[in-house]
């Protein structure tokens, strides 16, 4: 077990003093992927694929130790792991893909726990094939998505279940191994949205069994950029929309043009950083933090903590109201004492009207890797003088 007390040190930007609570919008970076970055484009190697000569046959090479890592991370085969501009690009092409083969005798099953970018880019398929969704709600006094709310669902016409593996606005974690098996039995396929899983859980796709699942690596201090990894019969499968060079089978038919080479070995870097630290220290450190800002928070008069009141089966994320205050005055107030967190409905729309909320959202703090007792003490104490 690693102890994450002097982590801060790897992370050049958090020099500025600042306390970030803004990580689930996106985390610094972690000092060996910058390096990472910034070597890459020193080194020569910058060129493109299936090249005669050095610098190519490196490009090739970055893009196999990648998958090969992120295989790694996520305890999957690399062969499925597909890389593009960000998790909602990724989501996008994904749909696009599979509204070619839905009909409209078809269903697809979205949450109202998921960020946009889980179920806009399902709405669009069934829209553009006529096929229906249908909503799967989470219980907003307990803040959960409960298994059986998208298996009680499921029919023989369900073809696809688009689900989050973890809210990125108040954290809870469904069970979606069960929602996998479940679905499985009639043929369905399954998308999990995995951004705001990734960097507090261990993830094990074997073990979901799941057929799409995506991340983002600038939520686990990488850089900006969105690793869908797609089960690879799944991915030969699909009627991808692809330009006619290249493959026909693989995650090459998802490449769309030329893979931005310095950020696949920003994401390489990433990657490694988060298993070299492990899972077991991540999730021990992230959890002390998480329930100090919690019961402070819950102990604080003139504030309502929203989504679950406990610390089980959920990511270190919440949102938070004080009494008379709009989400964007709070926001600014905490600001003053450099202290940043989001406000808004941070693109979980299907998420506001149940908790209770407008378009305006909640306050949303999230703990990551780097935040300490002393930034968790801090927003408290920010909060309370508001
Ligand atoms: C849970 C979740 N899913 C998807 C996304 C979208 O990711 P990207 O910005 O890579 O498109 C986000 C971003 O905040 C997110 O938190």
């Amino acid at each position: 077990m690693n102890d994450l007390t002097d982590i801060q040190t790897r992370f050049p930007a958090l020099s500025d003093g600042w306390a970030r609570f803004d990580g689930p919008a996106g985390t610094q970076v972690v000092d060996t992927a910058i390096e990472a970055m910034s070597d890459w484009q020193r080194s020569g190697r910058n060129a493109n694929s299936h090249g005669a000569f050095p610098a190519a046959q490196a490009c090739d090479d970055l893009v196999d130790e990648t998958s090969k890592i992120m295989g790694e991370l996520l305890s999957a085969d690399p062969v499925g792991m597909t890389f593009g501009p960000s998790t909602t690009a990724n989501m996008m092409a994904l749909t696009r893909a599979v509204a070619v083969d839905l009909k409209p005798e078809d269903e697809i099953i979205c949450t109202t726990l998921d960020h946009d970018a889980n179920v806009a880019p399902w709405l669009l398929a069934a829209r553009d094939s006529g096929s229906t969704i249908q909503m799967a709600e989470f219980d907003p006094n307990t803040g959960r998505l409960e298994a059986e709310s998208v298996i009680d669902l499921i029919s023989q016409r369900t073809k696809w279940i688009a689900v989050t593996g973890s809210s990125n606005v108040i954290g809870s974690i469904p069970d979606i191994t069960s929602i996998t098996r479940a679905a499985h039995e009639v043929g369905a396929k399954v998308a999990v949205d995995g951004v705001h899983l990734t960097p507090h859980r261990k993830v094990d796709i074997n073990e979901i069994g799941c057929d799409v699942y995506a991340t983002s690596s600038y939520k686990w201090y990488g850089p900006h950029a969105g690793i869908m990894w797609i089960e690879p019969e799944v991915l030969n499968d699909l009627s991808v929309y692809k330009v006619r060079p290249s493959p026909e089978k693989g995650a090459g038919r998802f490449q769309y043009g030329t893979p931005p080479w310095e950020t696949l070995a920003g994401i390489k870097e990433a990657a490694k950083f988060l298993l070299s630290v492990g899972f077991e220290s991540i999730v021990k450190h992230e959890s002390v933090r998480f329930e100090r800002l919690l019961s402070g928070l819950i102990d604080l008069p003139k504030v309502r903590v929203l989504g679950p009141h406990d610390n089980i089966d959920r990511a270190p994320t919440l949102m938070f109201l004080v009494d008379g205050k709009e989400p964007e005055e709070i926001a600014q107030e905490i600001a003053k004492s450099k202290i940043a967190v989001w406000d808004g409905h941070n693109y979980a729309v299907e998420a506001m009207n149940p908790l209770g909320l407008d378009e305006k959202g909640a306050v949303r703090a999230g703990v990551c890797i780097y935040i300490g007792d002393e930034d968790v003490d801090q927003l408290l104490e920010a909060v309370s003088l508001i």
